[in-house]
């Protein structure tokens, strides 16, 4: 039996563009992707999608209303499929047992408890969300129960691909990861991907490997940057460069080049989320040794985020009460318009926290997002936001339509996003409408040019 029709549950940055490329590659297969949230699916069914992502627009486009639905309509996708994933969202817990550490596994259990109300005759079920391991032991018994005595196989398919890149990862995977325990539902998966993915580069494994080889995956690439993030330190106390070291190390074909760019600090939905699980998984199975090394990579990236803005306050005279900075950029990284765990989320707040004023600018994040960003960090728990903070973001933050904007008057510029606009300004006009000295801090060194200097900049990278 090869699989007609498939059914992911959760319309989210994986749901949405991995189902696209699905129905998109895979023109015999009918997709629905379904979730709770009908204000996501009016959107990605209207000219407007609910992520920013290159090259997205022209798949979906391509495919709705052929074989790509979206729809709330759950329980109708969910019986007529013969493949579910499950693709909603796993944050860290943020209540009771393994607060701040273990992941929310809510949104799945109550996936895999509809599926096995609604499921008739035999499924598939995917797990595509990214999972501590041992999770489909939990999905397994839940189906187990089914109402209708439906039968299932459970497999577990990691997502590994980058916001800003999705398209490209999703066309072009370095693998595709494919766990499982019935050899024939393993299969059925791996015709899905073999439309496009040579089979060479599907991989197989038993679950539990396919569930831990994804919280493995991040924390490898998160100890990288947190791992040059460190040396960057040590680059600006010894006049070292990063980016040179970077580049000497990265010519071992042992260690190699990617990942190794300096910056103001991860971010993205991900990275700190998947390492706090797998430390706590380890203290979980009494490996406390193996949780404080993890631990480590999280830490060095709050001492990043955090050393930059002391870098800041002491560069320029040791205040930046009342000054004016131009936050250039917002979101993650480039070339998306996700601001979860943002490093700009965090230098804003404390940049605020020492009274400066920010005006941001960001070509896709919506101001509307950076307050809720800001006032969700800036909360003191249950209690909310108080009034003295409430007042940092309506009378200390503005937004900007552009980075010259911005930057019009202001006393420093902090870039946090590598948008590619940045390096693209007339940074002499910059300068001449800024306060003098005017000081860069770049936290992505991308505008390490000689021609900022050269218009009369005082520039700051990040490990020079
Ligand atoms: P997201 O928050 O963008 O989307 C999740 C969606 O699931 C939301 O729209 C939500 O409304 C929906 N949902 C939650 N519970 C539901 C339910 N019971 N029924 C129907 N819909 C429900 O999340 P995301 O970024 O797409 O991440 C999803 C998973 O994939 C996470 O486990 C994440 O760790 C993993 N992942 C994310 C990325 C990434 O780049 N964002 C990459 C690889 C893996
Ligand atoms: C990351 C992984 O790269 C994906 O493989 C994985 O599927 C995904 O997490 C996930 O599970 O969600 P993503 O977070 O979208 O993808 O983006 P990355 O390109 O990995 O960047 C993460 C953060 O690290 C960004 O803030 C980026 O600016 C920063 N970074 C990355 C650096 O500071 N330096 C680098 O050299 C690379």
């Amino acid at each position: 039996m090869s699989v007609s029709k498939i059914c992911c549950i959760g319309a989210g940055y994986v749901g949405g563009p991995t189902m696209a490329m699905i129905a998109h590659k895979c023109p015999n297969i009918d997709v629905k992707v379904v979730d709770i949230n009908e204000t996501r699916i009016a959107q990605w069914n209207s000219d407007t999608l609910p992520i920013y992502e290159p090259g997205l627009d022209e798949i979906v486009k391509g495919c709705r209303g052929k074989n790509l639905t979206f729809t709330t309509e759950i329980d109708a996708a969910i019986k007529e499929a013969d493949m579910i994933f499950i693709s909603v969202n796993t944050p860290t817990k943020t209540f009771g047992v393994g607060a701040g550490r273990a992941a929310n596994l809510e949104y799945v259990e109550k996936c895999a408890r509809r599926i096995a109300e609604v499921a008739e005759g035999h499924k598939i079920v995917v797990e595509k969300s990214t999972l501590p391991v041992r999770t489909a032991e939990a999905v397994k018994r839940i189906l187990s129960n089914a109402s209708n005595g439906s039968t299932f196989d459970v497999l577990s398919n990691p997502e590994f691909l980058a916001e800003g890149t999705a398209i490209e990862d999703l066309l072009d995977p370095d693998r595709v990861l494919i766990g499982g325990e019935r050899k024939e539902a393993i299969q059925e998966l791996v015709d899905v991907y073999a439309h496009w993915v040579p089979t060479d580069r599907i991989l197989t494994t038993n679950l539990w490997s396919s569930e831990l080889s994804k919280l493995t995956a991040n924390a490898f690439l998160a100890q990288r940057v947190s791992s040059i993030n460190a040396i960057s330190a040590l680059c600006e106390a010894t006049e070292a460069d990063v980016d040179e070291v970077a580049a000497a190390i990265g010519t071992d074909s042992r260690i190699g080049p990617k990942f190794l760019k300096a910056s103001v600090g991860f971010g993205g939905s991900c990275f700190q989320k998947d390492i706090l699980n797998l430390v706590y998984l380890c203290e979980y199975f009494g490996l406390p040794e193996v949780a404080q090394y993890w631990e480590q990579v999280v830490r060095m990236n709050d001492y990043q985020k955090e050393r930059f803005v002391s870098r800041m306050v002491r560069t320029m005279f040791n205040t930046v009460s009342d000054k004016k900075i131009a936050i250039w950029g917002f979101a993650f990284k480039k070339d998306t318009n996700d601001t979860r765990e943002s490093a700009a989320i965090y230098v804003v707040r404390d940049l605020l926290l020492e009274k400066a004023r920010v005006c941001i600018y960001d070509p896709q994040v919506t101001k509307q997002q950076v307050i809720q960003e800001l006032e969700y960090v800036l909360s003191e728990g249950d209690n909310g936001i108080s009034p003295a903070k409430r007042e940092l973001i309506d009378n200390h933050v503005t937004f900007a339509s552009s980075c010259e904007e911005a930057s019009s008057d202001a006393h420093a510029i902090a870039v946090l996003t590598e948008w590619d606009e940045f390096a693209e300004v007339d940074f002499g006009k910059i300068h001449d409408s800024m306060k003098k000295p005017a000081f860069v801090f770049d936290g992505r060194n991308r505008l390490k040019q000689k021609n900022l200097v050269d218009s009369g900049f005082e520039y700051h990278g990040i490990g020079f």
